[in-house]
């Protein structure tokens, strides 16, 4: 039987502590699809195409069993979509788990065929967050050890041209 698993998040931008947990749970899983929220709710730096393709460059080199792709509305709702009956995301701190407990037990009501896996974020990357990296980035910090490159070269030129 196929293990499949989605990754989802907002991803705006992906950073590298998301990377090192699709690169794990791509070893992990026959299958894993990284999907891109479209939240109406948020105003994001990048829209979902721009963040695809940031995304799918970033994992290029994870082979053929990752794809990327956008998605609207629950998460267990893209999850069985796919086929999948995983849900993976990634814990950062002890901060994180509060609410990643509440997303999971949602899901798990929502949609008890599809289960949660967590997975702890490298311990180089535990500081690291989409926001953080979008400040570091607007006011001319290094972003390199921060984001993948093509993220690093997206944000680079976001925030070049509004000066
Ligand atoms: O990268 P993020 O912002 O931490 O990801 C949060 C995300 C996208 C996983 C979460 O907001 C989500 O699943 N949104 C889709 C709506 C949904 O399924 N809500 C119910 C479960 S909390």
């Amino acid at each position: 039987m196929s293990r499949v698993a989605v990754f989802p998040g907002s991803f705006d931008p992906m950073t590298n502590a998301h990377l090192d947990v699709a690169r794990r749970a791509a070893a992990l899983f026959d299958r894993l699809v990284i999907g891109v929220l479209n939240n109406p709710k948020k105003s994001p730096l990048f829209t979902v195409d721009e963040r695809i393709a940031q995304i799918t460059e970033a994992v290029g080199e994870f082979g053929a069993n990752v794809e990327v792709a956008g998605f609207d509305g629950l998460t267990v709702d893209f999850a069985r979509s796919r086929g999948a009956s995983f849900i993976v995301r990634g814990l950062r701190a002890v901060s994180d788990f509060e609410a990643e407990l509440q997303m999971a037990h949602t899901n798990r009501k929502l949609q008890p065929g599809v289960d949660t896996v967590f997975l702890m974020s490298a311990l180089d990357y535990g500081y690291l967050s989409s926001s953080l990296a979008k400040e570091v980035a607007q006011f001319g910090g290094e972003i390199a050890g921060m984001v993948p490159p093509p993220v690093a070269d997206g944000l680079r030129a976001r925030f070049s041209t509004r000066g």
